[in-house]
């Protein structure tokens, strides 16, 4: 869920509303906000994405110069009218959104119908409102109610209220993200920085157990009890204009384009070319001497670039597994102080990873977090973070930062093997100058791109199947996740050898088999792929120009010659377009794909 709020002069619903808009990448099935106008605060919300809600309000106008918004990820209770935030208590005293889940939401709920309180939605956010109006009508005032209500809570929260006339906002963190940006006389509360990024680059991340008051004259930061706390300023260097569309239809899109200069930006200054070594900045040589063994864990398209780098930490001689950061708490294989425990994880949100992570520190295991966005909570709680400065990416499916999350992998491989074995992976030499060469690489594929015209002849397919081996099976699962995310067709990801052992039973004319070549033992790959064309199966080949496999398969989307570790990098932005462009044919709402949200801060 996305939440945003605005103190200031001047009306605050077109700021709201465009924050609202630019956080509907954490959820979209519904919206809402309220503001403080002359008589109290009036409240407008419904089901449905942010451009609804921005139509009722053209029908029926809204003012105010301080307010709060929401747009919504259900957890309890289906997307209606009356289960959209903000919530009140019926008497419209306070207003609140929230993000992440009250536990104990239904022992306050019944505790507070005991105590005469009607309900209105299936919500557990709702609770928070009637809890603060019980405060008040027990005589405390605003800010001791809020606190005592907050205080009532159990669970992950971030929340953010007002009351009726006052110009005003409270909030407090538990668990969720919320960051505050400000800007001379005008400040903003909200999950995530793209909300406000256009108003101001100055911003505050709270941290668990915050509590903080914003007014037109400042912001206070304070823990439950209202001891202050020091909270540092930093400012963002994400541009605006990156938030944006631009001249692309859909932010994937852009995302998918923006590759070359966000992997550009990922090695700048990395790679040290006099002594042909990595040097990622806070972790001086030796930095992760003892290391023994690598624990990977993540989720969606960042499982998927996490299986990649352990693949590529294997081959630098680093034992590593990648584990589906859900699955962490029931089968983590052991740790001890000498694992290094990798959370991945774009947002650095994923309530899924966040477990992981925190278990993986409990156990005694060392930890790092690879992320885009710094100051997020994974950033915060690993012992040590690396970011991927792939910049914001705002559609749901991930593309730049899958790639941007791999390249930093081989990196760190190379950089974990030179500190723990002394020496780095042998191929470094050959590498480092085919990293440098991808941006390039990638633009050149994005130029002649075929993906739209085997996305059009392929339209009415049953099945989509993707296959590769080695680095191009992490890739051939990643091309069936993105496929299904924003195509809704049916689409599997397999490793080349594994087809025969079963998956071969589905194949059919309808069924076009993607194959990825990386150059590592692509002879196999090309028979597994030969077997599903003998039973009749299109077989699509990625690949450079003069393989072998283009002379066999039914069609090709071409890939320029690079290193074995990078091919799967290059093919993986070919299965971006065409899950793009067969996406588009079906008119799907390609950047926000139904039932998904891009940060899932529930588990
Ligand atoms: C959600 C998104 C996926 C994403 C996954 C992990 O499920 O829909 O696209 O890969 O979360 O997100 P993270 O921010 O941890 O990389």
């Amino acid at each position: 869920c996305g939440i945003i709020g605005r103190v200031g002069s001047g009306d605050a619903i077109e700021t709201l509303l465009t924050g609202l808009e630019n956080l509907e990448y954490r959820g979209y099935d519904s919206a809402g906000v309220a503001v403080q106008n002359g008589s109290g605060i009036a409240v407008q919300k419904r089901s449905g994405k942010v451009e609804e809600l921005k139509a009722s309000i053209d029908d029926r106008p809204l003012e105010g110069e301080v307010g709060i918004g929401h747009t919504r990820w259900s957890t309890h209770g289906p997307p209606t009218d009356e289960n959209a935030h903000p919530h009140t208590d019926g008497t419209e005293d306070v207003a609140v959104v929230h993000n992440g889940i009250i536990e104990n939401y239904a022992e306050l709920k019944s505790w507070l119908r005991d105590r005469g309180h009607a309900f209105t939605s299936d919500t557990d956010t709702e609770v928070i409102p009637h809890l603060v109006q019980y405060y008040l009508d027990e005589g405390f005032p605003n800010e001791t109610a809020f606190r005592r209500a907050i205080d009532d809570l159990e669970g992950s929260y971030a929340v953010t209220a007002m009351f009726s006339g006052e110009h005003v906002l409270y909030a407090a963190r538990q668990g969720s993200p919320l960051v505050v940006g400000m800007e001379d006389g005008e400040y903003f509360l909200a999950s995530d920085v793209p909300a406000f990024l256009e108003y101001t680059e100055t911003v505050v991340y709270l941290e668990d157990g915050d509590v903080v008051i914003v007014d037109e004259d400042g912001v206070e930061f304070t823990d439950l009890e209202g001891n202050p706390v020091s909270r540092n300023p930093e400012t963002v260097e994400w541009d605006p204009e990156q938030a944006g569309k631009g001249e692309y239809d859909h932010f994937m899109h852009k995302e998918i384009h923006e590759q070359p200069t966000a992997l550009a930006q990922a090695i700048e200054g990395r790679i040290d070319h006099g002594s042909g070594r990595i040097a990622l900045e806070d972790f001086e040589p030796g930095t992760f001497e003892g290391i023994e063994s690598v624990q990977l864990v993540a989720c969606g398209t960042s499982y998927h670039a996490a299986l990649y780098g352990s693949l590529a930490l294997n081959a630098a001689g680093i034992r590593a597994t990648a584990l589906l950061a859900n699955e962490y708490s029931v089968s983590a294989p052991p740790v001890d102080d000498d694992t290094l425990v990798i959370a991945v994880s774009q947002s650095g949100e994923t309530a899924d990873t966040l477990n992981a992570l925190r278990q993986a520190r409990a156990s005694g295991a060392r930890t790092l977090t690879l992320t885009n966005v710094v100051g997020s909570t994974a950033a915060r709680e690993a012992d040590d973070a690396l970011f991927i400065r792939a910049g914001p990416e705002i559609g749901v499916a991930a593309t730049k930062t899958f790639s941007s999350q791999a390249v930093m992998l081989l990196l760190l491989a190379q950089r974990l093997a030179d500190d723990v074995r002394g020496e780095p992976h042998a191929d470094l030499d050959s590498l480092l100058p085919e990293l440098a060469a991808m941006p390039d690489r990638i633009d050149a594929i994005l130029e002649a791109s075929t993906a739209d015209r085997v996305a059009r002849r392929y339209a009415d397919s049953e099945s989509y199947f993707f296959i590769g081996r080695g680095l191009g099976f992490p890739v051939a699962l990643e091309g069936a996740l993105k496929f299904k995310e924003i195509t809704y067709e049916h689409a599997e990801g397999f490793a080349s050898g594994e087809l025969k052992h079963g998956p071969l039973a589905l194949v059919t004319p309808e069924t076009p088999v993607f194959a990825i070549f990386t150059g590592e033992e692509d002879e196999k790959t090309l028979k597994n792929a030969e077997e599903a064309q003998t039973r009749g199966a299109p077989v699509v080949a990625v690949c450079p120009e003069d393989h072998r496999a283009v002379a066999v398969a039914d069609d090709h989307l071409r890939i320029p010659e690079t290193d074995a570790d990078l091919a799967g990098l290059l093919a993986n932005v070919q299965l971006q377009l065409l899950s793009y462009h067969a996406a588009d044919l079906l008119d799907r709402p390609i950047d926000k794909p139904r039932n998904l949200a891009k940060s899932v801060t529930v588990e």
